[in-house]
């Protein structure tokens, strides 16, 4: 009789980088992920809403259908990618970055280069997001190669009408492997970070808001964050910070009458704090780029875009200081999934056209809406 411990999964925080205070990331081994038992489920279950990010390395021959069932762990009921259609819209920010396969339309290809055939896909083009085609101000060429920036902080979500998925998983297919890039804010304040070219980036909703002052997390606690109608498309005339923390203040988003229609009671209006289902702990979780009105306790709607970005910019940036992210450096076969509903994450990184890089992404629209804290309620 084999010990009945013999495959259970091991947990293991990662190493921290040298001089970060971050709390986030472990490695699972011994896990066999087309064949859970319901132990090594609850084993997952803990160690991402303990986690927040949880890595399983040589994955390679994880298939997209054992990826998307993987990924329901964390809401079974639930079945549709997390933006649902509206990728398909070509004006939305998101339209070049996701492909979806045809046999699971929940996993998503994203990646680097030409491809001849994954997944059913044929003759791809896939592209790496850089910085260039959303920050305001951008490198110079010359900086391009060596310099990098944080893409876009976000959650996955869709914003309107969907739910937040619970969490997102990323499965590293292929992965070119060169130098370390410098990751610039380039907000004044002389912070970087080395990081692996084409790193994905976390950072902390639960420190993000632990780090605040009492005051500020009061307020954090009360207020409601309401989201803009159709937002990838409502911000594609609109550009980001150099932190990418949200966007500038230009009067480019589009109006009303530039996008789909409206359906009021899709409109998304959030509590700031989402709390961990296992932990009971309080996360900022505020998608700074689709953030268009706040509701504060006394139901007081704040509507002046550049105070909103202010006040959100104010409260998150103290989470995304160099020493708070997590930085995952991608080998071929890694299969990561994180708290969607507590981390904040970003692309990051540059590639050449032929430094091919393939990624599969899966998330849902989540079963059930974010749970605020009781203030919020
Ligand atoms: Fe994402």
């Amino acid at each position: 009789m084999p010990h009945a411990t013999a495959s259970d999964i091991i947990v293991r925080p990662l190493p921290s980088r040298p001089g970060s205070k971050y709390t986030i990331g472990a490695e699972l081994l011994n896990a066999n992920l087309e064949s859970l038992t319901p132990h090594d489920e609850a084993t997952i279950k803990h160690a991402l809403y303990t986690h927040q990010v949880i890595l399983f390395k040589n994955q390679s021959a994880l298939t997209p259908s054992a990826q998307y069932a993987v990924t329901r762990l964390f809401d079974p009921a639930a079945t549709s990618y997390g933006h649902g259609k509206t990728l398909d819209a070509k004006r939305s920010v998101l339209h070049p970055d996701l492909k979806t396969i045809p046999h699971q339309p929940q996993v998503q290809v994203i990646g680097n280069g030409f491809v001849e055939e994954f997944e059913g896909l044929k003759d791809i083009n896939l592209k790496h997001p850089h910085h260039r085609t959303f920050h305001r101000d951008v490198l110079s060429d010359e900086l391009d190669r060596d310099n990098t920036r944080f893409y876009r902080w976000h959650i996955d979500a869709a914003l309107y009408d969907l739910e937040p998925p619970m969490a997102t998983s990323l499965l590293a297919v292929e992965v070119p492997k060169t130098e370390c890039q410098t990751l610039r804010y380039d907000d004044g304040t002389g912070d970087e970070m080395r990081v692996p070219r084409g790193s994905t980036v976390f950072v902390s909703g639960e420190t993000m808001y632990d780090v605040l002052s009492e005051e500020d997390k009061k307020f954090a606690r009360e207020t409601k964050v309401q989201y803009a109608p159709h937002p990838y498309i409502w911000m594609s005339g609109a550009r980001s910070r150099s932190t990418g923390l949200g966007m500038v203040c230009e009067g480019l988003e589009l109006d009303a009458a530039q996008l789909p229609p409206v359906e009021e009671d899709k409109i998304k209006i959030l509590p700031m704090c989402w709390k961990n289902p296992v932990t009971g702990k309080l996360a900022l979780q505020i998608h700074p780029s689709a953030v268009q009105k706040l509701v504060l306790k006394d139901g007081t709607v704040v509507d002046d875009l550049e105070e909103v970005r202010k006040i959100v910019y104010r409260l998150q940036r103290p989470g995304i200081a160099p020493e708070l992210v997590f930085p995952i450096d991608w080998d071929e076969g890694d299969f990561a999934i994180f708290n969607n509903r507590g981390v904040l994450h970003s692309v990051t990184g540059s590639f050449l056209p032929e430094e091919v890089r393939i990624f599969r992404q899966c998330n849902m629209a989540a079963s059930q809406p974010v749970e605020g804290p009781e203030e919020c309620a």
